[in-house]
């Protein structure tokens, strides 16, 4: 049972690759500057107040490269209205939650505000508008860092960084975890999907995209464990068999629902489209909420002060809109054995230079015979099937393509 829907899985996801949408001390340290690339350290923070407000500075690094993707402020200030209607229990359709879930969805007392307070102490609008030189980014963190036509983090001790460009594909948005590096934390989302008002790419138009990941930034998994009939870790979400695309109708049951009222589809941890999404669980708030306990990650947002623009000294920077050249990868690839009988190696050393990126091998006549999209920087492709010869092996598109001449035995 598993096995077959691990292939299933796979097959989707194969398929999705082309197709379909592809499957985050007190007056001492108020005064520190905070950090732009790296992160502050600080002294003795405080411990949750029980229910307080918590609010998490905001900065949203824009990066264009036409000018549809320069998207307005207003747009901005709409996702993080947004953002506030779902974390506080003010989104209106909630109401429209079936009755015998509506005890489950919680106001998480997390509340978003944009930045009035720069890592260097200067006023900011908490927006940057960027123009890039690449005309799309894949998920492999390139838009995180000026250096590779991105733009660099703002210190993740005391922002919540959002980078929102032109994801290649289905990619609606992704999200660190709490605990990677400081210069990656935050989450990503595609222009197209970012607000509620502007160029929208419907049904991913009412910001719930930025709810969701957001959501994955303060530890939570998705609803249905990422496993068939998995577990979440959240006590009060039901178990379900997996994720739901579109809109189900209620009731919506699956293998392993634990009663009729059937699957969670209208949390904001399954997938389905914007207009289905409408609750936290108090399971999935006490999650949240623990990440800024005494010792949790995201602890120093407790002592947060970059949305009080009196702490501003001096008016916002000029804003930084020269494209910089994307980089050239430094990292070779490695292909190997090459010729090959079976199974062809496909590495690199950097841990992120592949991820994302498509592997396409044609027969040396242009007929394409194997589509992978590559998961990691250690890949196989398979190829045992193939009759002995020449093959051409390109790995991402345009700008970034590298050609391989590959032999077959
Ligand atoms: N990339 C997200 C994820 O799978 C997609 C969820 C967003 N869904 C939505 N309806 N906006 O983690
Ligand atoms: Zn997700
Ligand atoms: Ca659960």
């Amino acid at each position: 049972m598993k096995s077959i829907v691990s292939i299933l899985l796979l097959l989707l996801c194969q398929w999705g690759a082309q197709a379909q949408r592809v499957c985050g001390t007190d007056e001492y340290a108020r005064h520190m500057p905070l950090q732009r690339g790296g992160e502050s350290t600080e002294g003795i923070l405080r411990d949750t107040a029980t229910n307080e407000n918590i609010i998490i500075p905001v900065v949203v690094h824009i990066l264009y490269n036409t000018a549809d993707q320069n998207i307005s402020d207003a747009q901005v200030i709409s996702q993080i209205t947004a953002l506030n209607n779902d974390y506080r229990l003010k989104n209106l359709d909630a109401a429209s939650i079936p009755d015998v879930f509506k005890g489950l969805a919680a106001d998480t007392r997390i509340n978003f505000c944009l930045a009035k307070v720069d890592p260097n102490m200067r006023g900011t609008t908490g927006i940057i508008h960027k123009n890039t030189s690449r005309t799309y980014f894949l998920a492999d963190d390139k838009m995180k860092f000026s250096a590779s036509g991105g733009d660099d983090a703002w210190d993740r001790k005391k922002y919540l960084n959002i980078w929102v460009c032109r994801i290649f594909g289905r990619t609606l948005g992704y999200a660190t975890p709490p605990g990677v590096a400081a210069n990656v934390d935050g989450v990503v989302i595609t222009t197209t999907s970012f607000g509620t008002i502007g160029n929208l790419n419907a049904p991913f138009n009412k910001g719930r995209t930025a709810t969701h990941e957001i959501a994955h930034w303060l530890g939570i998994k998705h609803i249905w464990g990422d496993e068939d009939c998995g577990d979440d870790g959240i006590g009060d979400t039901p178990k379900q068999e997996t994720y739901n695309y579109n809109c189900p109708v209620f009731p919506s049951v699956s293998s392993c629902s634990p009663n009729s009222n059937g699957d969670l589809f209208m949390n904001f941890m399954d997938l389905t489209d914007d207009a289905c999404m409408k609750l936290f669980t108090h399971g999935q708030k006490k999650k949240m909420r623990g990440q800024f306990a005494i010792n949790g990650p995201r602890n120093s947002f407790l002592n947060g002060f970059a949305c009080d623009s009196s702490y501003a000294q001096g008016g916002p920077l000029p804003i930084d809109t020269v494209a910089k050249p994307a980089e050239i990868p430094a990292d070779p690839i490695s292909l190997f054995p090459n010729p090959v009988d079976n199974v062809l190696n496909i590495q690199c050393k950097s841990a992120t230079a592949l991820t994302g990126k498509t592997a396409l091998l044609f027969t040396a006549t242009g007929q394409l015979v194997r589509q992978q999209t590559l998961q990691s920087s250690s890949e196989k492709m398979l190829l045992g099937q193939l009759p002995a010869g020449l093959y051409v092996l390109q790995i991402g598109e345009r700008a970034e393509k590298k050609i391989f001449k590959v032999i077959k035995n």
